[in-house]
């Protein structure tokens, strides 16, 4: 069966309306409710946003975003992460969303208002194709969402496009320690649970290379950061660092 991005689309404005509701999480298809999916984090004087992410990022944006940059936060969701950016760019930076679906965009806007964070823009489009110009951004994060795209070679190459030189992307995933079944990779339910779609580490090191990045790193399973693990399906949440050459 066929993966249809707009399935994607009503099945993360229909996540953000359960977890309004609060009740289940987006990443966790009915297949896998024993997984500790997407609890959320807790970060400083944020009104925090809902959390659909695989990990959490905190202390990494820590490491990695200074005072001025850009970032960029594909399929930002409603905001978790791309609030904890903008605090961290502060207000001479700039914390860009962007994402798909209407209802998310809607709801991390106004979670940027609620939080005074007016350092925050959001852009509605797919990430494999980002109307924002090239070598614009200092760190590019991800969390949770490139396992969706149909063609992640192409979302790659567009990180890639929009990363200044020597500019690092971060992207939390779920990673398949194991090529997945094709009745798994087929099955909407499980691709728009963030389970279908994943690559193994292997997969991710070929396509990062062959575009260009250099110190590729990727680790599985960070202890106390995983909100993701389904060792039955042979995936878990993995971290993907990845930059772009300084020359
Ligand atoms: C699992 S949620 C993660 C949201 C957010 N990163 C977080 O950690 O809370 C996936 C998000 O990616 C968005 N998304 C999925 N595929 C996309 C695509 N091809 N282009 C833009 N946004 C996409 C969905 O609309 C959804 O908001």
């Amino acid at each position: 069966m066929k993966i249809q991005e707009d399935t994607i689309q009503q099945s993360y404005s229909n996540a953000l309306k359960r977890k309004k509701d609060n009740s289940q999480s987006s990443c966790c298809p009915p297949q896998t409710q024993s997984q500790s999916c997407c609890p959320s984090s807790t970060t400083s004087e944020l009104i925090e946003p809902i959390s659909f992410g695989c990990m959490y990022l905190k202390s990494i944006l820590m490491d990695y975003i200074e005072q001025g940059m850009t970032v960029i936060d594909l399929g930002s969701g409603a905001g978790h992460d791309l609030m904890i950016a903008a605090e961290l760019v502060g207000p001479n930076g700039k914390a860009i969303g962007v994402d798909f679906t209407d209802d998310m965009i809607k709801e991390a806007s106004e979670n940027a208002q609620k939080n005074n964070l007016s350092n925050v823009t959001l852009v509605k489009a797919n990430i494999r194709d980002i109307p924002l110009p090239d070598n614009s951004a200092d760190v590019i994060i991800s969390n949770c969402v490139i396992n969706l795209a149909l063609d992640k070679t192409q979302v790659f190459k567009e990180v890639f496009r929009l990363l200044k030189q020597g500019g690092i992307m971060i992207d939390a995933d779920v990673i398949a320690t194991e090529p997945l079944r094709r009745e798994i990779k087929e099955n909407p339910s499980l691709w728009c649970g963030c389970i279908g779609g994943a690559l193994t580490k292997a997969e991710h090191e070929k396509i990062l290379n062959e575009i260009g990045f250099t110190n590729v790193i990727i680790k599985l399973g960070e202890k106390d950061d995983v909100q993701f693990n389904v060792p039955e399906l042979a995936i878990e949440s993995g971290l993907i660092l990845a930059q772009k050459p300084d020359e």
